[in-house]
């Protein structure tokens, strides 16, 4: 547990962050598909190993969250970045609620697990993801999802990796702030209502929270100041402040609002540290780069260190 505890402190040390690189195959083909490329089992590797080998990258970068087929790529070479596998398998549609979705993928987590360890994992990432609207998310849907972030991370920390819990509220909607404010702090109470029953070690766990934000088509143009001001509010009230570190999904929101945000949350400062596992946040700018031509690679790469490095002032409230 001591060792959890460490690796859990290192993923959120003072000016680095996580990557996360974790896309399913679905995904990655909308990702591609937005650059004019297919998605290639070759294209994959190269742009991830475009990522993880950039130059200069570890000093912005604690740890990579990887998807099946890539931890299995063997790209990351880095011996100063953590290793981490996403492990659950998607969600599927809650039978009686529409609109609602549950996470699949705690059956045969155990031995996944094993077979990761040998691949260098040492954390690992479950998503669960609630979409607001006048019935969404049903408390039936909070609770079977709070139920299985919780079941995976008893089973991460009985067989030695850190679990990122992330239940995320999505910004698809016209909802505002304050909904978003009061469906976080909901599905947030309940997710560590979960992880209590369980007896998770808080100490060797990071939360992934969306940023409570306006919904996407609300109209709201919320401050980066106001946006860090409820954020905070919210995860003051459930968090508990054992847990070492809170690490941001960007969530489909544009680069420079993401870093913005997370640059404001940090001046308010928290129990914990407050840094960021983006994914779109990161890697927008270097995948346009990059465009899928070997000729853009060192633009790319440029790319990425300089979204990585203003996270990074972003840690620091600057
Ligand atoms: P975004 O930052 O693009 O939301 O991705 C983070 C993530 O890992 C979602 O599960």
């Amino acid at each position: 547990m001591e060792e959890l505890e460490n690796i859990a402190k290192a993923l959120v040390v003072q000016g680095k962050g996580i990557l996360a690189a974790d896309e399913s195959f679905p995904t990655i083909e909308k990702r591609f598909l937005s650059i004019g490329i297919s998605s290639t089992e070759d294209l994959r590797r190269e742009y991830r190993k475009l990522l993880f080998t950039t130059p200069g990258i570890e000093e912005f970068i604690s740890g990579i969250i990887m998807f099946d087929e890539t931890i299995r790529q063997k790209l990351l070479t880095n011996s100063a970045i953590i290793s981490g596998i996403k492990v659950d398998l998607g969600m599927k549609d809650m039978a009686g609620y529409p609109g609602d979705k549950l996470t699949d993928g705690i059956d045969g987590l155990e031995s996944r697990l094993a077979e990761y360890k040998t691949l260098g994992a040492k954390f690992a990432k479950w998503r669960a993801a609630f979409m607001i609207s006048e019935v969404n998310p049903s408390i039936q849907c909070v609770e079977e999802n709070a139920n299985r972030l919780a079941e995976y991370a008893r089973i991460c920390q009985a067989n030695g990796f850190v679990p990122i819990v992330e239940p995320e509220i999505l910004m698809d909607g016209n909802h505002s702030i304050d909904k978003c404010y009061e469906t976080t702090r909901s599905v947030l109470r309940i997710v560590f209502m979960k992880l209590k029953e369980k007896n998770i070690n808080f100490k060797a766990m990071l939360l992934k929270p969306n940023m409570v934000v306006p919904g996407n088509d609300s109209g709201d143009m919320s401050t980066p100041a106001i946006i860090a001001q409820k954020t905070l509010e919210v995860l003051k009230e459930v968090v508990p402040i054992e847990v070492p570190g809170i690490v941001f999904l960007s969530g489909g929101q544009t680069p420079d609002a993401a870093t913005n945000n997370l640059r404001e949350i940090n001046k308010l400062g928290g129990e914990w540290q407050l840094s960021f596992s983006f994914g779109r946040a990161l890697q927008d700018t270097a995948l346009k780069a990059w465009g899928g031509k070997p000729a853009n690679i060192n633009a790319a790469q440029q790319e990425f260190l300089t979204r990585a490095r203003m996270n990074s002032l972003a840690r620091y409230g600057k």
